[in-house]
């Protein structure tokens, strides 16, 4: 299985120690499934890697629930966000400033203001002018902004192009040429920044080591010429992007092998460790199961038509993801080729493509889609006006609905 905390035991898909098919009576579909323990132990596992020292900012773009950010503030999580909403999450969680950094190529005003405001570690600039602005907010609020460079460091991390960010076409980060010139602008004329750290972030998704090498590599060479400027540094942020297994045959990035490149780096050059870790603590973390509404034979293909759709899940649609598919109770089927499309008005609404899968026998029948707790409840949308999804957190026996499911009056309540 792709998750110790998500399998089957005679027949039944279980998360922790409940039946999936006993939430889902409960509460009916499409639905998203959590499971908490899951979420620490992924969470664990990187802080076993790392210097105790390390600042892990979860990155709460992949699942920002705050029920689940609290879950890893307890285990000694910080955060990452992009946006003062995300700020808001991560206070009402109870993460303290000195834990938060700031990314994001267009960070606005308010953004910046509400930051400041709770004096989070720092801001990752992506551009002079933002560093200007947060220069003049700062200014205006009689506080000193700490700040590091997002450098864009042009590495390749062999993923796919729409989460790929270190390359020098993506809009991201300040380029490696022009890095140490922005330190030195800083230093020299925006005097409510304070100069902290470094940051990088090369994709998302990434299952080898070698991209972090290599753009640590080129981050070192700039630490050193920084050096020379007589620009100190206190923080290395290596950023997120460590994939997880969305296929059973696919394999985890060798995590001793990731902890001990970053941290080797941080020893020589006596700098703290920041990382920005999303989708490996919540990816496989999350289900997300849908009803079988119909099963649709035309003398071309089989679509097994459900009731959860793009707008639920849009990874398959928006990225042609790959996400495995089975059902929540084990039943003797005929293994048959078919896609598995929601109901929404288009062709892009589908959750797999030619897939090897059992026919459903019955009309009570229901599939899961695994990997689903990253990128999935936080990218759905009210598409073809259908109510959002509720969320659900299980940890051992106990099952908590962490976010209700949306009514049809929640549709056009602010339309009046
Ligand atoms: N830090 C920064 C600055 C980021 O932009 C991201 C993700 C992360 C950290 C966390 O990356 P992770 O560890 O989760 O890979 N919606 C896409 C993924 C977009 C990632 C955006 N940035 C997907 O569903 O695959």
């Amino acid at each position: 299985m792709l998750n110790s905390f998500i399998y089957y035991k005679d027949g039944n898909l279980f998360v922790e120690n409940v039946k999936v098919e006993d939430i889902v009576k409960e509460y009916g579909t499409p639905i998203y499934i959590y499971s908490a323990n899951s979420f620490k132990n992924r969470f664990n596992n990187i802080k076993g890697v790392l210097p105790a020292d390390a600042l892990i900012a979860y990155s709460i773009k992949s699942n920002s629930n705050v029920n689940i950010i609290k879950l890893l503030k307890e285990e000694g999580a910080g955060a990452d966000i992009v946006s003062r909403g995300e700020l808001y999450r991560a206070k009402l969680a109870g993460i303290d400033g000195s834990k938060i950094v700031f990314s994001g190529v267009g960070k606005s005003y308010d953004d910046i203001k509400d930051a400041l405001e709770y004096d989070i570690l720092m801001f990752n600039i992506e551009s002079l002018p933002e560093a200007e602005l947060i220069n003049k907010i700062a200014s205006s609020m009689n506080k000193k902004a700490r700040v590091s460079i997002r450098v864009n460091p042009d590495v390749d991390a062999d993923t796919h192009h729409h989460i790929t960010t270190g390359k020098k076409e993506n809009k991201f980060g300040i380029s490696y040429e022009d890095a140490v010139n922005v330190y030195k602008y800083i230093r020299d004329n925006l005097k409510n920044l304070e100069i902290i750290g470094i940051d990088t972030h090369i994709g998302s998704s990434i299952l080898k080591v070698n991209p972090y090498k290599e753009a640590i590599g080129k981050l070192v060479n700039l630490i050193e010429d920084l050096k020379k400027e007589g620009i100190k540094l206190e923080y290395f942020d290596i950023g997120g992007g460590l994939g997880i297994r969305y296929r059973e045959e696919d394999k985890d990035i060798d995590m001793k092998e990731w902890g001990k490149t970053i941290t080797d780096l941080v020893g020589t050059y006596n700098l703290k460790l920041i990382v920005e870790p999303g989708r490996y603590i919540s990816g496989n973390s999350g289900i997300f199961v849908s009803k079988v509404l119909y099963m649709k034979k035309t003398a071309h293909k089989n679509f097994i038509i459900v009731d959860g759709a793009m707008n639920d899940l849009v990874r398959p649609a928006f990225y042609d993801a790959y996400h495995k598919i089975d059902y929540i109770t084990i039943k003797d089927r005929k293994n048959i080729i078919a896609d598995v499309v929601g109901p929404i008005c288009e062709s892009g609404d589908y959750f797999a493509k030619e897939r090897n899968i059992g026919e459903p026998v019955d009309d009570n029948e229901y599939i899961v889609i695994f990997s689903a707790g990253a990128y999935g409840y936080v990218m759905s949308s009210n598409y073809n006006s259908r109510p959002k999804s509720p969320e659900v957190l299980v940890e051992g026996d106990s099952v908590k609905l962490v976010k209700r499911r949306e009514t049809l009056e929640d549709l056009i309540r602010d339309e009046l």
